[in-house]
């Protein structure tokens, strides 16, 4: 029997790609929301002795985190004979440690959750800053897989000479490895964060890349001052409008109008979240981790 791919009714597009790519079946996880805010999930399809992948990526993941548990564990009380999690996005990865005193450091009890509740998991480029792998945060076997090697592709294919910008220290691991691939220089920027839309970045003299097409990459794009304000840096030296480049469309609030207010050029996503800037597919190593993973099942 083909595994089953269960997705939260209108929260997947990805989904369809996926299923037909890998030869998986498609089934619906049927979400309803009650008046006082509780949610009942239902799952229609047969899952008795079934290999199960629940899709879910995890933007505004406090809406959907009880009921990606209930689906999980319904799934079992059901007879799937194993349920993974797909998580495109993963959430929560940024507060890994206790930044004032008293404060939950939220990645960790998320990942006692996800962990308990699933066999395995495959998700993309999730935020590792203080954490050095997954493993060290998820107690449960893990596969993560890179959009870098597709951004660099993508960068070669639709960029003349470009130059990387990293807008913080958390972004070198992806833009020193696009760069790398692409074979273009990078410069990587400080930023300081005053509050959750209040970002100060520091750009160095970078007058000499004036005649190259700076991109900015950055793994998460949530209320987009962060690119904002290092897009305001490059411009004031005189440098062209730059392209956006990120793994995660969060989009916060009003991130488009703030980027477009501050003079980027254009913003491009992956499809972890569905979003109008995706523009990098990354269904095929998808695909092939939930491979990798339901061989070892
Ligand atoms: C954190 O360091 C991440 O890599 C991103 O830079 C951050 O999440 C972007 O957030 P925002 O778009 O809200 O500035």
């Amino acid at each position: 029997m083909s595994p089953l791919l269960l997705c939260f009714e209108g929260r997947a597009p990805f989904a369809a790609s996926l299923a037909r790519l890998a030869g998986f079946e498609e089934a619906p996880v049927a979400l309803h929301r009650f008046p006082d805010g509780e949610s009942l999930v239902r799952l229609d399809a047969r899952l008795a002795g079934r290999d199960c992948i629940v899709f879910c990526t995890l933007r505004a993941p406090d809406e959907i985190l009880f009921p990606l548990l209930a689906a999980a564990y319904t799934a079992r009380e059901l007879g799937a004979r194993s349920v993974g999690l797909l998580a495109p996005y993963l959430a929560y990865m940024r507060q890994d440690r206790r930044f004032n005193a008293g404060e939950a450091v939220s990645s960790r009890p998320f990942a006692q959750l996800i962990s308990t509740h699933f066999d395995w998991l495959v998700t993309v480029d999730p935020h590792l800053h203080r954490y050095p792998r997954l493993d060290a945060l998820y107690r449960l076997p893990s596969t993560v897989v890179s959009a870098v090697p597709l951004m660099a592709d993508w960068l070669r294919r639709n960029v003349d000479r470009p130059v990387l910008v990293g807008p913080d220290e958390e972004s070198l691991q992806w833009v020193g490895a696009v760069a790398e691939l692409a074979g273009a220089p990078f410069v990587v920027l400080e930023k300081r964060r005053h509050g959750d839309a209040d970002v100060e970045i520091a750009v160095p003299d970078i007058e000499r890349w004036r005649d190259r097409t700076p991109v900015l990459v950055d793994d998460i794009l949530s209320t987009g001052q962060t690119l904002a304000q290092t897009v305001r840096g490059l411009r004031a030296q005189g440098l062209a409008a730059p392209l956006c480049l990120a793994v995660h469309a969060v989009f916060a609030g009003d991130a488009e109008r703030r980027l477009a207010d501050a003079g980027a050029a254009r913003l491009v996503t992956a499809n972890t979240i569905a979003h109008a800037t995706n523009a990098i597919d990354l269904t095929a190593p998808v695909a092939h981790a939930l491979r990798t993973h339901l061989r070892r099942t």
